[in-house]
């Protein structure tokens, strides 16, 4: 089982590598979706500070249905094409929003959250999940954020 190590003060690419070596850690040679999606939320909520949701939703037929997550519990579905998570899935891109707020039809689960990133899990060419970190701080988010998240992506989509 993958041990943590000291996490609380890391930041900038050792956080990004922290966060690609421990994911992939954590799927190494477990098939359940389940399990792993449970795995990667509780470890993206351990090293990302300033977050107040962490997690998956997957594509099921035209909606998005929740998955595994830490944070309040969320709106359980949401069609391709709505709010930030659909949007992203229905476009296969990521979406980094600094102000939900100004986002036009953005989904508020959390009153909390302000800032958004929104990243889909592709498999062989199609969208099968997007990850969801939400933060209270406007903003939160960087590009190199958005290109870490990218590749956590690519090293989780083989193991939900
Ligand atoms: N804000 C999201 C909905 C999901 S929650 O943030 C967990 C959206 O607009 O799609």
């Amino acid at each position: 089982m993958y041990e943590f190590g000291s996490t609380t003060a890391l930041s900038g690419d050792e956080l990004f590598r922290e966060l690609h070596s421990g994911a992939r850690a954590l799927v190494d040679g477990e098939p359940d979706a389940v399990a792993n999606m449970a795995n990667i939320a509780a470890l993206i909520a351990q090293l990302m500070p300033d977050l107040n949701w962490a997690g998956f939703y997957r594509v099921i037929g035209s909606e998005l249905v929740l998955g595994p997550f830490i944070g309040k519990p969320a709106c359980i579905r949401i069609a391709l094409g709505q709010g930030v998570c659909g949007t992203a899935a229905a476009m296969g891109a990521t979406q980094r929003i600094d102000d939900v707020h100004a986002f036009p039809g953005h989904i508020a689960c959390d009153a909390a959250s302000a800032s958004e990133l929104v990243v889909p899990v592709k498999r062989d060419g199609a969208v099968i999940a997007v990850i969801d970190l939400d933060s209270p701080q406007r903003a939160r988010f960087s590009d190199a954020d958005a290109r870490a998240f990218e590749t956590l992506a690519d090293i989780v989509a083989a193991a939900i």
